[in-house]
């Protein structure tokens, strides 16, 4: 194969896709315990159809106790009761399909919980059985083995191994988990959890799911023999900014990968892979979407990008070089429920790495109306990009970053596991406000909700955004319908210089700007605009907005 029949794009839905990622607990709450669930999702089913986009992704709603919130999986083939039944789901999935709108859920492979079915037969059974082989155990150092057998340091703080205490009573083994405790990791050169995890595919694509979003998957394979590792300083804590960690990237996810591509490909209707992998780097990135790999994985390099044209530009150039040279599209990511908001991180002025969140304490608070600002333009330059391009529930209301909840609701294990020092991720998790009155603002009937909701946040619900011409949500419908409708999707990009501070490009006859910088942006004569990430008069782009236009 020559390399341009390699990047030949194909006509896959993933290639060109929209997909709103659903954080099913903080979506909508039918049930009224203050927590979503999945016939909420069902019931705003069509909110999502009027917002235009192709596909969702759920975050994981399968049994578990909840300790990362659902990121730690005790039974990968059940609903936990919090979020309904498998006949919620089947409902659900029937009814996004009845409205065109596809299905990706979380497969979370790296680890289970401790309450897996699996991890207690291993905590039963003897050092060195085939039921501790499915984990990482390992005998600890020291004379009595009471020191953990490396230095890893856990992505939630703290160390990486748990001692357990032996069916005898004794002090026993250490078992990996790369976040909390209750989270072990698998042991992905076992081949029966090779094998378990195939069968867990197909048991969801069975079912009709249109794809999945792989957990951490550049964590599953770990350097041989486990040697000793420290991160270096302020590197992101899911190793985005390092190089050469024995926990993440390592070759041998590749196998698995192309393993699963099989299995996917065992299935009719483009079913796809989207991995979530921070890398270091966009070359190493776009390893994970060779051919024969995942079809897609997060661009967590763009999503980390400051407000800064330079920055950008190069980004959005890198991204598209090594994902095109590969064949796969790129995507285009700016929150995730992992994140600060984007309308809040984009204006912060003190250093934030992912997973410190923002607290009372939190220096470099960001300025609420630039934050927004920035986070529409942003957002209309993402969705004018070719490629695939993720939204996170919330955004399309412009909502912010969460800034003020007590300590006594937080949930983050982060927050545990750091004894308050790093606040989290629950900032960016507090349940969506649907309807300017109601107690939960239209979350439920009952008005409870598992993180407060704060008070100003009446202004962004959706009904009032729905009657207002220039709300958030209305420039996310508008920016949707004009991707599809000239099919921005995909096809090429051509640079344009329209100044240092802007990132300027034309797609066919669009052209798109963005200022970045401080000072307006004059466009020139003969401008029609498409779209205004802020509405202004005149051709001179105000600084913090983005538009869309056709030239004369
Ligand atoms: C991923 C998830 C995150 C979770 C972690 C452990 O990064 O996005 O929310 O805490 O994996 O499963």
């Amino acid at each position: 194969m020559t390399l341009e029949q390699i990047a030949a794009p194909g006509s896959e839905w993933w290639r060109s896709a929209v997909i709103y990622q659903i954080y099913p607990r903080s979506f909508a709450d039918a049930s009224g315990d203050g927590i979503g669930d999945l016939p909420g999702i069902t019931s705003r089913l069509d909110s999502l159809k009027e917002l235009g986009v192709d596909a969702i992704w759920l975050s994981p709603f399968m049994t578990s106790p909840q300790r990362d919130a659902g990121y730690d999986v005790a039974d990968y083939r059940d609903v936990d009761p919090l979020f309904g039944t498998l006949a919620d789901f089947d409902e659900m999935l029937g009814q996004a399909h009845a409205r065109g709108i596809r299905v990706i859920v979380d497969l979370v492979p790296n680890h289970s919980s401790d309450q897996h079915a699996w991890f207690q037969e291993a905590l039963k059974a003897a050092p060195g059985s085939p039921e501790r082989a499915r984990y990482v155990f390992r005998d600890g150092k020291g004379p009595n083995g009471d020191l953990p057998p490396n230095n890893w340091e856990s992505v939630f703080g703290g160390g990486m191994w748990e001692r357990v205490t032996e069916a005898d009573g004794t002090p026993g083994q250490w078992y990996l988990h790369i976040f909390d405790a209750t989270q072990p990791d698998f042991d992905w050169t076992n081949e029966e959890v090779r094998e378990e995890f195939r069968s867990i595919l197909r048991f969801w694509l069975d079912r009709g799911v249109d794809g999945f979003r792989v957990d951490v998957a550049h964590g599953m394979v770990k350097e041989a023999g486990l040697p000793d590792y420290a991160p270096v300083a302020d590197a992101d804590s899911m190793g985005g900014g390092e190089e050469n960690v024995p926990y993440w990237g390592q070759n041998g996810v590749h196998d698995i990968y192309r393993d699963w591509h099989e299995v996917m490909a065992e299935y009719d209707g483009d079913r796809a892979l989207c991995g979530e992998a921070w890398l270091p780097t966009l070359k190493q990135t776009a390893l994970w979407v060779r051919p024969d790999e995942m079809h897609q994985t997060f661009n967590f390099p763009y999503l980390m990008t400051p407000w800064d044209a330079a920055q950008l530009r190069s980004v959005i150039r890198e991204s598209l070089d090594e994902f095109g040279r590969v064949g796969a599209p790129s995507t285009w990511v700016l929150s995730n429920h992992d994140v600060v908001r984007h309308a809040s991180r984009l204006a912060l002025t003190a250093d934030n790495p992912q997973g410190e969140g923002i607290g009372p304490k939190s220096p470099g608070k960001p300025d609420a109306v630039i934050g927004l600002s920035r986070a529409r333009a942003a957002t209309a330059l993402m969705l004018s990009l070719p490629g695939s391009a993720y939204l996170y529930q919330g955004e399309e209301l412009g909502l912010p970053e969460a800034m003020e909840i007590p300590d006594e609701f937080r949930q983050d294990p982060t927050w545990f596991r750091t004894n308050g020092e790093r606040y989290g991720r629950d900032g960016c998790r507090v349940p969506l406000p649907w309807t300017a009155a109601g107690q939960s603002f239209g979350f439920n009937d009952t008005g409870d909700s598992w993180l407060p909701q704060p008070d100003e946040w009446a202004r962004f619900a959706r009904d009032v955004e729905e009657r207002d011409a220039d709300s958030t949500l209305n420039l996310y419908k508008q920016l949707i319908v004009l991707r599809r409708e000239h099919n921005l999707g995909s096809g090429s990009l051509v640079w344009e210089d329209a100044g240092d501070d802007t990132v300027a490009f034309r797609r066919g006859d669009i052209h798109v700007v963005a200022n970045l910088g401080t000072e307006p942006v004059e466009l020139g004569d003969g401008v029609t605009f498409l779209v205004q990430s802020e509405p202004f008069t005149g051709t001179a782009l105000p600084p913090n907005t983005a538009a869309w236009f056709t030239k004369a």
